[in-house]
């Protein structure tokens, strides 16, 4: 039992054998506030899964220009979703470490926006990895990532991170695979690229509104998508392993991965392989994480891919009234989802296992120099507009303040506590971390990650080595209507 399996003591009891269950993993149709049970016919369901349209992938520089606009189809089916280029999600950029990448960035929403590269280690300078960019309705932004030599090869992704319209954004479809190529040989027959999004879409095709609740628990989606199809079929052939790319781009809600009938080989987390593969039955992924996976199908036949339900905690106390409307946020409310099918056939071969040394990133070395403790709450007192407050040392996020002040290429141990019944997913950019404990795992990680969901009540150590990039960028709940709510805070790297 560890991290990289799911709590047990969080997850609840798996109902998959119950008809209940059955029928809702059937559907895969969450019922929601005031929603009907059923799933609307516009949704296209079964279809074999394809991918995002594919941009770079040899050596060098990479120049792209993504649009962001309305109008992206749906599991199949036209609305006035949000993408890039006209698709969710958007098209995979595929880089290698030392390239430069360029990206125009159109913005043709009626917001605001940006982009981050979610997990990569770049400068967050400039017009580099910067959350602080403002591109205006109507304007483009042309932004350069140089991705340095050293960078590991792993799985990433890109969003728009514009506060405070990043929870809309995201939910409304603006998310694409990044993926730096390279790494070892894992000898697998596939590779799919699996991005997990959920979205709730209105009668029009268009994305549903939120209510107060909903932005305090975080939304969750009535649909949930791969690749924005509703339950794709995924063909395999028994023994070719495949290697899966799993990225949770969902706003708020926690995937927690089983397929059925196998075992999962998991061998890297947000972009940073393990030391070693190891076999899981379900994986739990917060919001913003990565898995990379080997599934090795098994004997032929249809195997379910779904997501557990996921305890995230509740609003805490005096909420009790309101119980029933947190349905939506509470996973109690529903059982399994199905993101999808594995259909096997085909004459069986031998599998061929994973290499059993991965090339983990060193850990943070050098002398803790400083420790810090950063406290996640949320409270009723402050309540606005009846929203509570989201804070981060009793603060909301302010874009001119600095939060932490670092020295550059020192490292540091973090203490981020949460006060609060809710889950909140911590989130830092550029510098990824390594997990020393949790309040519910022990366990030190012998890899590095860019997302760690501090329990409720409950907190995470962190170690973290501020290496190669001065600069001023953020941390934050990956729960984004909690980042949109404030609950982000400034960090400045500096020499001395
Ligand atoms: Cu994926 Cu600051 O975010
Ligand atoms: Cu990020
Ligand atoms: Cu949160």
């Amino acid at each position: 039992m560890n991290r990289y399996d799911i709590n047990r003591r969080r997850a609840l009891t798996l109902l998959v054998a119950g008809s209940a269950s059955v029928a809702a993993g059937v559907t895969g149709w969450v019922t929601g506030l005031g929603a009907p049970g059923g799933k609307p016919a516009w949704v296209q369901s079964g279809q074999p899964l394809t991918e995002p349209a594919v941009l770079g992938g040899h050596a060098g520089a990479l120049e792209v220009s993504l649009t962001a606009a309305a109008g992206a189809p749906i599991a199949g089916h036209a609305s006035a979703a949000l993408g890039f280029n006209a698709t969710s999600p958007g098209p995979t950029l595929r880089v290698h470490p030392g390239d430069v990448l360029k990206v125009r960035l159109i913005n043709r929403l009626t917001q605001p926006t940006n982009l981050h590269t979610h997990g990569l280690h770049v400068s967050p300078q400039g017009n580099g990895d910067n959350p602080f960019v403002s591109i205006a309705p109507g304007a483009a932004f042309d932004y350069e990532f140089a991705i340095p030599e050293g960078h590991p090869s792993g799985t990433f992704w890109y969003h728009p991170h514009h506060h405070p319209f990043v929870a809309d954004q995201l939910f409304g479809g603006l998310a694409g695979a990044l993926i730096v190529d390279g790494g070892p040989d894992l000898g697998v027959g596939a590779e799919r690229i699996m991005l997990v999004s959920d979205i709730t879409l209105d009668d029009n095709g268009g994305v549903a509104a939120v209510n107060a609740m909903e932005r305090m628990m975080g939304r969750q989606g009535q649909l949930v998508l791969v690749n924005g199809q509703h339950q794709p079929l995924i063909s395999a052939e028994p023994g070719v392993a495949q290697r899966w790319r799993l990225i949770n781009a969902c706003t708020s809600r926690v995937l927690s991965i089983h397929l059925e009938g196998h075992r999962l080989t998991h061998i890297a987390r947000d972009g940073y392989f393990l030391p070693s593969p190891l076999e899981l039955d379900r994986i739990a992924l917060a919001p913003g994480n990565r898995a990379d996976l080997v599934i090795t199908p098994a004997a032929p036949g249809r195997y379910t891919l779904i997501t557990e339900p996921y305890d995230r905690g509740n609003l805490g106390m005096g909420m009790g009234g309101m119980g029933g409307m947190c349905g939506m946020g509470s996973a109690a409310a529903s059982g399994p989802i199905t993101l999808g099918t594995v259909e096997v056939s085909g004459p069986s071969r031998p599998a061929t296992p994973v290499p059993n040394a991965l090339p983990a990133p060193q850990l943070p070395t050098g002398a803790v120099t400083v420790q810090r403790t950063l406290t996640f709450a949320m409270q009723m007192g402050m309540m606005q507009g009846g929203m509570m407050s989201f804070t981060i040392d009793g603060k909301g996020f302010d874009p001119q303040r600095i939060d932490q002040s670092v020295r550059l290429d020192s490292t540091e141990e973090w203490l981020v506590s949460n006060t609060s019944s809710l889950a909140h997913p911590f989130h830092l950019h550029v510098w990824p971390v390594q997990v020393l404990a949790t309040s519910d795992d022990p366990t030190p990680e012998p890899t590095l990650r860019d997302v760690v969901l501090v329990p409720p009540r409950g907190w995470a150590r962190l170690r973290i080595q501020f290496a190669d990039f001065a600069g001023r960028s953020v941390y934050h709940c990956h729960i984004l209507d909690h980042e949109d709510a404030g609950m982000m805070g400034t960090v400045q790297a500096a020499h001395s």
